[in-house]
């Protein structure tokens, strides 16, 4: 029989980071001892209290169950709750659906609106999903909506031609930029997505992962945003449980519904236990305050971006302590592919911006999730490859 792959998942394109993974296990194997800068999964555990709750929901037998797609009632009061606490945003709870991991709902959110030829504007460079998952494996077309360092990373909406135009993909704080943005620009692209009939797609995954006293908005704090928006939340980076696999969509209710009515015809929720658990996670929050574990969790991540950037910046380059997420986006002056193979060379793995899209070109992004140490030797190991004194030593 001749298998034949379906023309969407031919048009995927090639997967730049297959190459690098090549690279990384040829020198693990050869025993290199390699620092990964380059996943965007901490390396810091769960806080105990949710460790704890797990074990005492998954003893439930009577969380064993399927949930419903939309996800538990319980689940969904908290995120609303916590939304009202966070963000001052009221919803209810037909406003809100649960994920397994906002990746699924952002790839699953195309499938209930995008028809075959209908345009999708993502930005570039971005999470890949947006384009791939979401885009392309639902007949979508993408158009990149470029991120230039001289425009801070932010899209020039004014720029789009918005025809056949029917969703909009935004995320901040920015994977892989790292980028922020203020409620001004949040309030041009609600504008866009209203005057365009544009469905507004906000991911905002990192929203808990801020410092130096900089807040993450939601798209909903913004006029007539429940109008147009979904924005999607994790519980991976704000409770360090990527492998648990559950997050959230809220916003609009039509938008919401036909999210859930495709989920409804290929899952059955994530895991009651889980949605228990997280409810908890989210009810830790008493004010619109980040709870004290996550307050230290951003104290870490500060610390080892401090050091990241600092020693950068002696080594030559030009790069600023980014107020969210935990990378570092590098302008590498040169290809990501060539830049990254080098660092993997003596033992340093970053993420090759070209990876993230066309934009991403000159970029390498560096993930400050492993421990401060080491950290601290793969700068170390980068300033020997270029001849710079390290200032450690
Ligand atoms: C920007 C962004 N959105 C969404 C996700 C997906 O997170 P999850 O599926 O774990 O909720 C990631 C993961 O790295 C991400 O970087």
């Amino acid at each position: 029989m001749k298998i034949d792959l379906a023309e969407r998942v031919k048009r995927l394109p090639p997967y730049v980071f297959a190459e690098m993974e090549k690279l990384i296990n040829e020198k693990k194997r050869q025993g290199l001892d390699l620092i990964s800068l380059s996943i965007g999964d901490p390396d810091l555990p769960p806080p105990s209290f949710i460790i704890d709750s797990l074990k005492e929901e998954v003893a439930n037998l009577k969380n064993h169950n399927y949930s419903f797609s939309q996800g538990e009632p319980d689940f969904r009061q908290a995120v609303a709750d916590w939304y009202k606490k966070r963000f001052r945003v009221d919803l209810s709870q037909e406003e809100v659906v649960a994920l397994i991991g906002s990746k699924e709902g952002l790839a699953n959110v195309a499938r209930a609106f995008v028809n075959a030829g209908d345009r999708v504007l993502v930005p570039d460079p971005s999470y890949p999903v947006y384009s791939n998952g979401s885009t392309i494996l639902n007949d979508g077309v993408p158009v990149p909506l470029p991120l230039l360092q001289e425009n801070d990373f932010k899209p020039d909406l004014e720029a789009v031609n918005p025809e056949k135009v029917k969703m909009m993909f935004l995320n901040y704080p920015n994977n892989p930029t790292s980028a922020t943005v203020d409620k001004k620009f949040l309030k041009c692209a609600v504008e866009f997505a209203q005057e365009n009939n544009v469905i507004l797609c906000y991911d905002n995954a990192y929203s808990e992962i801020t410092f130096d006293g900089y807040k993450a908005p939601s798209i909903l704090e913004i006029d007539g945003a429940m109008d147009v928006a979904v924005e999607f939340h994790s519980c991976s980076k704000t409770f360090n449980m990527t492998g648990d696999r559950i997050a959230f969509a809220v916003g609009n209710k039509q938008l919401i519904n036909g999210l859930t009515k495709v989920k409804s015809q290929i899952d059955s929720g994530p895991p009651v236990y889980i949605q228990k658990v997280a409810a908890k996670a989210l009810e830790s929050y008493k004010s619109d305050e980040p709870p004290d574990f996550l307050k230290k969790n951003n104290q870490v991540y500060g610390e080892r971006r401090d050091l990241l950037v600092d020693r950068l910046c002696q080594m030559g380059f030009l790069c600023e302590k980014p107020k969210a997420t935990f990378y570092v986006w590098l302008n590498c002056k040169g290809d990501s592919m060539e830049f990254a193979t080098k660092l993997i060379s003596v033992g340093v793995a970053v993420t090759p911006g070209a990876g993230f899209g066309a934009y991403g070109e000159k970029y390498v992004r560096l993930a400050v999730t492993q421990p401060i140490e080491r950290i601290a030797e793969a700068c170390k190991r980068m300033s020997a490859l270029f001849g710079c004194a390290d200032a450690s030593v």
